[in-house]
């Protein structure tokens, strides 16, 4: 029996509460959870359509006040993932976890049957994937999948096409795991979701990823200041793990094949140009002009320093923003306000390099350079590697 899970914020209330009766009515689930950031008025509006949905449904519907777990790092969507693996942990009558993002206008029953017969062939974690716009997953790409094609060429993380995703279901043995672990616990904030994949993998879980045609319907970003918190906080979640060892024949990961992409997606536009544009000449500082030129390629440190007077982007392309990951890797300071404006910034070059180089070209030919990067990030570093293993072998074989 299932416990779904909806984590959430202030949301639009009609989908919320909608999405709880969705989720209670279906066979598989026992109860719902509804796990709220504050008592404001999405709390309210669960809390006042709760005895109803419980008597149309039979279900149980728990509402809960996220918790301050993570002590350490800012209280976010973490605490509030977690605040649900412990109250799942507790309650033994339940064998699978689902978590859902509580505004999704198109869930529906069918996100957790997939799941649920995901499950059903002994799968520990089952990630849901969907078409997505070839300007969104920006994070994904260009943090996250690069970042695990750097450090872990030889796993199957950078396979996993949506390693941040918020909808997935957990077994009981993956909740253990999770819960079990402090470094998951302390990642109060965005960088939770990049816990729970390196986690899971780390641990040898068996993971499949299950494709929901329809997508995931949401607002368009504004400038892409509105994702400068996730951006820092995925990348420092990364950067806290990259001394981490995973065997490479570690877990299992299996993924339904995409079908074709739906044209509103294909045309999509994940962000607002014009505003982006600007946020490459706000907020410089001596000491970033400092950090880039110490740190980054001149080319690099050339062409962001030119997008301070007038818009450019053309220096921050692929193998630039390859180049500059490891430097991040190594002196990134999440907190020190100049390492992450030159993070965002470097992001934001590299993102507009992208749309208005790969973009335009149409939808196959974006996601094809995305897909290309990965691929080669992760070639070229597994290569990397070896070498570098193979000549430490020699020089422990034969020492000078
Ligand atoms: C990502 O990169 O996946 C974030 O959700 C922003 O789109």
């Amino acid at each position: 029996m299932s416990l779904v899970c909806f984590p959430f914020k202030e949301e639009d209330v009609s989908i919320v509460v909608r999405n709880v009766e969705y989720a209670a009515q279906h066979p598989r689930v026992h109860a719902v959870l509804c796990v709220g950031y504050s008592k404001g008025e999405t709390w309210h509006a669960i809390a006042n359509s709760r005895a109803g949905i419980e008597a149309r449904t039979g279900k149980r519907v728990i509402l809960l006040l996220q918790k301050r777990i993570g002590l350490s790092l800012r209280g976010g969507k973490g605490d509030g993932m977690n605040t649900a693996l412990l109250y799942f942990a507790e309650n033994k009558e339940y064998s699978r976890l689902h978590f859902y993002d509580a505004d999704i206008v198109s869930f529906s029953g069918d996100w957790i049957t997939k799941a649920e017969q995901s499950g059903d062939l002994d799968y520990d974690l089952v990630r849901h994937y969907f078409p997505r716009s070839s300007t969104d997953a920006m994070i994904t790409w260009l943090v996250t999948k690069i970042g695990f094609s750097l450090i872990w060429p030889n796993t199957y993380l950078p396979h996993v096409e949506q390693p941040l995703g918020g909808e997935l279901m957990l077994t009981r043995r993956a909740v253990e795991v999770l819960v079990k672990d402090q470094r998951v616990m302390q990642q109060s904030d965005w960088g939770i979701d990049t816990l729970y994949t390196f986690v899971t993998a780390q641990a040898g879980l068996r993971v499949s990823e299950v494709y929901v045609p329809e997508g995931k319907v949401h607002a368009l970003y504004g400038g892409l200041r509105d994702l400068r918190t996730m951006l820092v906080e995925c990348f420092s979640a990364l950067q806290s793990l990259q001394r981490e060892q995973i065997h490479p024949l570690a877990g299992l990961h299996r993924m339904e094949p995409p079908k074709a992409v739906p044209t509103a997606v294909r045309e999509k536009l994940g962000y607002d140009i014009e505003k982006t544009l600007k946020l490459l000449r706000d907020n410089w500082t001596p000491r970033q002009r400092e950090l880039l030129h110490k740190h980054f390629d001149s080319a690099l440190a050339k062409g962001l320093e030119n997008s301070s007077e007038w818009p450019c982007w053309s220096f921050a392309d692929e193998e630039a923003w390859v180049k500059a990951y490891p430097r991040f890797l190594e002196h990134f300071e999440k907190g020190d306000d100049d390492w992450e404006e030159l993070l965002f910034k470097i992001w934001v070059a590299r993102v507009l390099n992208h749309t208005l180089k790969n973009v335009v070209r149409g939808y196959d030919i974006a996601l094809g350079t995305l897909r290309d990067l990965v691929r080669d990030t992760q070639h070229k570093s597994a290569l990397q590697i070896k070498n570098a293993k193979r000549a430490a072998d020699i020089a422990e074989k034969h020492p000078l």
